[in-house]
């Protein structure tokens, strides 16, 4: 009994299996992310130390290496997580989400980012938000970029947008997404709705009935 239990107490504890990586919180509480397509980590631990020094609330890097970056584990629920357990703040969360954008509007982009122009995340929906003691801190940078900000906005629109909820959270959501894009959607990110589209479309293969409700939305923003 004592051998296993401390042998339990030594291991790594599986926190997370995100998108693309998975996510260990170490005994000694900073916590682990190592891709499992073998993505070299650095350029991401990279630009969080950009971000963190520019005043972005993301998690303090510890170090990195070629598999993995140990980091600062942010305790807290995700944004989906508190939209889920309490709908009563949908309004409050869609408007801090449009907030943490047009704070990344304000960052310089690093030269070491693919691309061209501004800072993007591109992948920036309430999951890879955690709400910590602090206030919300964003995570997953793996897929940033450089490009035009609006394109950033309507993939996080979109996400929100398609991702699929039960009919009776539909009115959560709305009230989500009326408060987000109250703060931060203009006829630019509209604009970028096409392209947001072929990037989400182009990630993962996508089931019809999101197909459909992503033609919708990109259909709407052209009206
Ligand atoms: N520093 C952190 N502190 C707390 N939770 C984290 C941290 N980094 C990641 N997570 C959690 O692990 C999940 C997966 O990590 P993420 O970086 O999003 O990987 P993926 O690219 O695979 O989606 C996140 O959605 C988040 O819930
Ligand atoms: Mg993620």
């Amino acid at each position: 009994m004592t051998p296993r239990l401390r042998n339990v107490a030594h291991r790594d504890h599986l926190l997370a299996r995100g998108r693309e990586a998975d996510v260990f919180l170490r005994p000694d509480g900073l916590l682990r992310k190592r891709s499992r397509s073998g993505r070299d980590p650095r350029p991401e631990a990279e630009l969080m130390r950009h971000l963190r020094a520019h005043g972005i609330p993301v998690p303090r890097v510890a170090e990195a290496d070629a598999t993995e970056i140990v980091m600062e584990y942010v305790p807290g629920p995700r944004m989906s997580q508190e939209l889920d357990a309490k709908p009563w703040r949908a309004r409050r969360l869609g408007r801090q989400l449009a907030r943490l954008h047009r704070d990344l509007d304000a960052v310089p982009a690093p030269d070491f980012l693919p691309g061209d122009g501004a800072l993007l995340h591109l992948d920036l929906h309430p999951g890879n938000v955690v709400l910590g003691p602090d206030g919300p801190v964003l995570v997953d940078w793996a897929d940033a970029a450089r490009g035009d900000r609006s394109l950033d906005v309507a993939l996080s629109w979109l996400a929100v947008e398609v991702g699929r909820v039960a009919p009776l959270r539909r009115p959560v959501r709305g009230a989500f997404l009326g408060a987000f894009l109250a703060g931060r959607v203009d006829a630019a990110v509209r604009r970028a709705m096409p392209a947001a589209a072929r990037i989400r479309l182009g990630r993962a293969r996508r089931d019809a009935a999101e197909v459909a409700a992503v033609s919708r939305l990109v259909e709407r923003c052209s009206g």
